[in-house]
């Protein structure tokens, strides 16, 4: 059992004292942060003139040789330690002897752990984002290559009005890019170094914490050092933004289970990301539609247990602070993959365009667009919507579509049919003729496929990819 601590204890810690309160096990997941944060630290105090530049040497030394007898498995990061930062600085002393003692002048694990947690999410934070990055630039492909794929779209999972692909892709695209967004808006926010904060109230020695966070990408220092260590808002922002993207995954997922669905068949799942039966030869299932649902729970449960677990918390540093790593990790992990996997089968879906369009001409999806038609011809709407009704009910008894009907049916339901009706009811017309902003006509459809195209040449997760330090 190796920790910082002992001076004004007479007794050894219990093993299970010991074993309940470390977190080795699972913070050596900040290990590179650790370091990083050490190194700028130390780089400071010597600047200061707190430290000699001899001793600042010996220290970078030490813990660059750390790093690298880590990665390369010499070293191995083992549960006798309390927590990577006692791992490190043992380590350290171990090797650099004296000086080593001399790494932790002016801060405390508090500050420290504040730090390494900041800058291992403002780094996934950026790897999330490039993530969802790949998935819009997929769903912008489909959007292009499906201006003419009809489909029907659904309000009440029942047909509504005809659609295209493309459209419905770039429903997504849209929840996708406020998604990125708001990973950017909060890696704006919580790009603030939090070192120097010590304890809780700062420390007498004469730190440079603007030069701190200039040497590790941050905007500057934050201003209170109470908040500093006891602020764990931006992991709730992000596990929050996490959330929200899984709840588009889990929306999107649903939609390709059922258009997958034996009843649907508007899609197949390539090959390569669909699963069989173990009794039943016949199956082809979608494991990862479901599976990328399912796991949305799991995100979910993060956010709510860092929202529990910060409710109540007394200023400043608890220990219940660090119950905000697991948790964080595994969602951090579960997105990413959720992101990656999803958007692979996506990208390797066949569409059953015909299938599609068929389904689009049934259930009455140009019934707005037949009332339409009667007040283009001067019918008030409201009167024209009854007329269809009508229609639709005479339809229904004779099993047919709008479209299929004679005019002299349409015309004894209303004289004010003509011939050019079956035009303008065309599935064809229905989707063309939509053209306001946002609609699925083709040129509308450009337009918003144009902006997003700019958009992804400026987005903000290439631009600060140059800025990330890791
Ligand atoms: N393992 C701790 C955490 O994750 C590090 C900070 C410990 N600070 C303390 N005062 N015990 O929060």
């Amino acid at each position: 059992m190796a920790q910082l601590w002992g001076g004004r204890f007479t007794k050894e810690t219990d093993k299970l004292v010991f074993d309940f309160n470390a977190s080795v096990s699972f913070d050596k997941r900040l290990f590179e942060q650790d370091i990083e944060g050490s190194i700028a630290h130390v780089t400071m105090l010597a600047k200061q003139g707190i430290l000699t530049c001899e001793e600042k040497d010996a220290i970078i030394r030490g813990l660059t040789q750390i790093r690298q007898d880590v990665a390369q498995g010499r070293l191995l990061i083992t549960d006798e330690y309390e927590d990577i930062h006692s791992f490190v600085e043992a380590n350290l002393i171990e090797r650099v002897g004296d000086a080593g003692k001399k790494l932790h002048t002016g801060r405390s694990r508090n500050d420290q752990v504040a730090l390494d947690m900041k800058l291992y999410v403002r780094k996934e934070t950026v790897q999330i984002a490039d993530c969802v990055y790949e998935l819009l630039e997929t769903l912008l492909e489909l959007m292009k290559n499906n201006l003419t794929t009809y489909m029907p779209g659904f309000t009440h999972l029942q047909k509504a009005q005809p659609t295209t692909l493309s459209h419905h892709m770039g429903a997504y695209f849209e929840m996708f890019k406020r998604d990125m967004l708001r990973l950017g808006d909060l890696y704006h926010r919580m790009n603030y170094c939090p070192l120097g904060a010590g304890a809780f109230a700062g420390t007498t020695y004469r730190l440079d914490r603007s030069y701190t966070a200039s040497l590790m990408g941050f905007e500057g220092p934050t201003l209170n050092s109470m908040d500093s260590v006891s602020d764990r808002d931006y992991v709730i922002e992000l596990l929050s933004a996490l959330s929200t993207i899984m709840m588009h995954l889990s929306r999107f997922s649903e939609e390709i289970i059922i258009w997958n669905s034996n009843e649907y068949r508007f899609i197949d799942i390539d090959d390569g990301f669909s699963t069989g039966s173990s009794i039943m030869p016949q199956k082809k299932n979608p494991d990862i539609a479901e599976l990328v649902r399912g796991k949305t729970g799991r995100v979910y449960g993060a956010l709510m247990s860092m929202l529990t677990t910060m409710k109540g918390l007394p200023l400043a540093y608890n220990k219940d602070m660090q119950e905000d790593k697991e948790v964080t990790f595994d969602a951090i992990e579960t997105v990413k993959s959720c992101l990656v996997l999803f958007r692979g089968m996506l990208a390797t879906m066949k569409f059953h365009s015909k299938t599609m369009e068929e389904s689009a001409m049934k259930g009455f999806t140009n019934a707005t667009d037949a009332a339409d038609y009667l007040v283009n011809k001067g019918v008030p709407f409201r009167d024209a919507h009854a007329v269809i009704g009508r229609l639709v009910l005479y339809c229904l008894e004779k099993d047919s579509a709008i479209d299929d009907l004679s005019l002299e049916e349409l015309q004894a339901v209303s004289p004010v049919f003509e011939e050019d009706v079956y035009d303008a009811i065309s599935l064809k017309t229905c989707v063309e003729k939509r053209l306001t902003t946002g609609a699925p006509g083709r040129e509308a459809m450009e337009e918003a496929i144009r902006l997003n195209q700019d958009f992804l040449a400026h987005a903000w997760n290439r631009e600060y990819k140059t800025n990330e330090t890791m």
